[in-house]
């Protein structure tokens, strides 16, 4: 996941490939709350990881569930062994950071359970889930007598919930809940209520008209996999059985997020030209109401298969057909379309969707602010929003404000395809606080990237050479890890050859001796057939870790030999350029930016006096248990120097325009903070 302030999306032209989708956020939870209420243990297949689920795994453990992982057929499990609806502990402060579908469904459950078994339970959240409403659900509780104290504003989080041992639920009539502002607090009362329903049963009635019904069919759903078998009149009218009780049925399985899928499915329908994008993880079949967004897709234009647990998904008609649709029943997924409307002919007008106005931000007033940053043209109500895309010119370089929303994140993501709608010029689209999207789905830009496809000339490279020991690998290092770009580090290849040749013989003779064209032939053709592969930083060769061997000081001086060979250049040249991937590539050597990137977009040439560099070497080969003089590393390094500036291949020298950036006296910290400020100066 990327845990970096700012990640910038170059302008993207066309996508293909399988996306595996992380388990469903609102799956999860009711499976992780029902299996902790249960007797027994529930094994889990395919939870979701993400910053929902660790609070709502948190609260559990607190509560006195057992959770254990382990391995089944080669993939991680999780074993929920729940609390038989019996508290082990009659107190907890619970944090439940922006879940709603962790505070909404364990207020209830809590309430309930310290009426009738006595207990105190304080349930907070960040500050954006104290502003989402809860007073509806704290109603009906109140009604059914639970003892509910507001500690901050009333209707909000937070709340404490007491009672003494052997209370009663009022439960004479039915339950009262309002169905108008989110369906979550029906979900909450009727994944808690069960628990009161062992001797009578239990009525829900709702008042107003009630939304995002589907989310209530995942709910039923979910409670019948547990025993309990509601009977429901209508969307009014609730019944739980007497005599329910919650039995786990031993191992569940959580379905691919629906919500998440409509990215991809938005990205078929964008990007996918001649060929589909694979979702796999849910199909036609999905419980979840999120998969009706496929209707919608497939109305814009779409051209959609599906199986079960799996959709395929490309480009059918061009530019999208624009959409005029209650979404009521796709509220999350809704906020795709509104992003589709950037590749529509029109105006799309989504209407039903006043419960934006209380998610994880006000998504309708967040939307409109967004899409006007790229260009669009936007309207919007109460409960409606209309999306009129850009002309061609009108298309904006955008930083995008993801307001710790994670579907503001990915959906704004696919502004990046703008060249697709004819964008002049097509732009870039930088994402702030990218990693708000952890809430549902961790690995969302990398699931994105790896399907993406740009122009080669539109992903930005930085270029950072210099001499050796200059620091340049230390520092380019970090700032591809900054912005979430790939790195190359060059001279490791040159390394590798060196290394190669060397066990072939092929560096035998003294370095001052001229290598015979018959061995230069053979070098260059050990650098052509290369099988090196690269793991984070350790560097593989022919299937063996060699990291240690190509890092070794010796290694320097072979490559330093073999690159001076234009052969073994021309054998490296395609192999680096390969390097170059959305969103971003760094590289350091000593041409990056002369020879292989000449067009990259901010070029730094790295110095440091030798002395500087002799002792930061001295001091890094200590670390490693390697002995050596500093006297005797300062003239292998002025020797190198000398080497590399003077060969007539791609010599060492700084591009003219590289930045020179001389860091004898600077931290790492401030250099890569300086590169940072000159990549942002660019960028802006
Ligand atoms: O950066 P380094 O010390 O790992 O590089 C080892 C040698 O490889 C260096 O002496 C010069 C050569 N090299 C090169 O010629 N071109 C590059 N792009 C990178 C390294």
């Amino acid at each position: 996941m990327f845990s970096i302030p700012a990640l910038d999306l170059p302008p993207l032209k066309a996508a293909s490939g399988t996306v595996h989708l992380p388990g469903s956020k609102s799956i999860s939870n009711r499976v992780l709350l029902l299996a902790g209420l249960s007797a027994g243990t529930t094994t889990v297949h395919d939870l979701l990881e993400s910053d929902d689920t660790a609070v709502m795994l948190k609260a559990l453990a607190q509560l006195g569930c057992t959770l254990s992982r382990r391995v089944q057929d080669g993939r991680e499990v999780l074993d929920v062994t729940g609390l038989g609806g019996r508290l082990r502990s009659a107190q907890a402060k619970l944090f439940l950071g922006n879940a709603g579908t962790a505070m909404r469904p364990l207020t209830a459950a809590l309430a309930v359970l310290a009426t009738l078994q006595g207990g105190t339970f304080e349930l907070s959240g960040v500050p954006r889930m104290h502003e989402r409403p809860i007073g509806d659900l704290v109603d009906a509780l109140r009604q059914l007598g639970c003892r509910i104290d507001d500690l901050g504003q009333p209707g909000y989080p937070p709340l404490r919930l007491h009672g003494a041992a052997g209370g009663k639920l009022n439960l004479q009539a039915p339950v009262r809940v309002r169905g108008d502002v989110s369906s979550q607090f029906l979900t909450a009362l009727l994944l808690a209520l069960p628990l009161a329903a062992a001797t009578q049963e239990v009525m829900i009635e709702v008042e107003g008209e009630l939304i995002s019904k589907p989310y209530i069919d995942i709910t039923l759903a979910l409670l019948q996999r547990f025993g309990i078998a509601v009977q429901r009149e209508g969307w009014q009218r609730f019944t739980i059985p007497m005599g329910s009780a919650y039995a786990s049925p031993g191992s569940i399985h959580v379905e691919g997020d629906a919500s998440s899928a409509s990215y991809f499915v938005a990205l078929g329908a964008i990007a996918g030209i001649g060929q589909a994008v694979r979702i796999e993880g849910v199909g036609a079949d999905s419980i979840q109401g999120d998969i009706r967004f496929v209707e919608a897709a497939q109305a814009m234009g779409a051209a959609v298969r599906s199986g079960p647990g799996w959709l395929e998904v490309q480009r059918g008609t061009w530019p999208l057909r624009a959409l005029e649709l209650d979404c009521n029943h796709i509220p999350d997924a809704a906020m795709t379309l509104a992003v589709m409307a950037l590749y529509a002919q029109g105006t799309t007008r989504l209407t039903g969707i006043g419960s934006w106005r209380v998610k994880e931000t006000d998504r309708i007033a967040a939307m409109a602010t967004e899409l006007r940053k790229v260009g669009a043209t936007v309207d919007e109500g109460p409960d409606w929003i209309a999306v009129t895309p850009p002309l061609a010119h009108a298309w904006q370089r955008a930083r995008i404000h993801t307001y710790d929303d994670h579907r503001m994140a990915m959906c704004l993501s696919l502004a990046a395809f703008n060249p697709l709608a004819g964008a002049q010029p097509p732009v870039a689209v930088r994402i702030e606080d990218p990693r708000c999207v952890g809430k549902t789905f961790p690995d969302y830009f990398e699931a994105l990237f790896s399907l993406s496809r740009a122009q080669v000339h539109d992903i930005p490279v930085i270029a950072i050479d210099g001499p050796s020991s200059s620091g340049k690998g230390t520092l380019a290092a970090q700032v591809a890890a900054a912005l979430g770009w790939h790195y190359l580090d060059s001279g490791v290849l040159y390394r590798a050859v060196g290394v190669a040749a060397h066990a072939r013989g092929l560096l035998a003779a003294p370095a001052e001796v001229p290598l015979d064209e018959a061995t230069q032939t053979r070098i260059a053709a050990v650098a052509a057939s290369l099988n090196i592969r690269f793991e984070g930083e350790r560097v593989w060769m022919d299937g063996v870790d060699r990291t240690d061997v190509v890092r070794h000081e010796a290694s320097g001086a072979l490559a330093s030999r073999v690159s001076a060979l234009p052969a073994v250049r021309a054998a490296l040249h395609q192999r680096q350029l390969d390097f170059r991937a959305v969103p971003g590539l760094v590289a350091d050597g000593r041409d990056m930016g002369t020879v292989v990137f000449p067009d990259a977009r901010l070029k730094v040439f790295l110095t440091a006096d030798a002395a500087t560099r002799a002792e930061r070497r001295h001091k890094q080969l200590i670390s490693k248990g390697i002995s050596a003089t500093i006297e005797g590393l300062r003239s292998d390094l002025e020797a190198r120097d000398l080497r590399d500036r003077t060969r007539a291949v791609a010599p060492l020298k700084p591009a003219e325009d590289a930045v020179m950036f001389d860091n004898s006296s600077t931290s790492i910290e401030e250099s890569v903070a300086q590169v940072l400020k000159w990549w942002s100066a660019r960028w802006a």
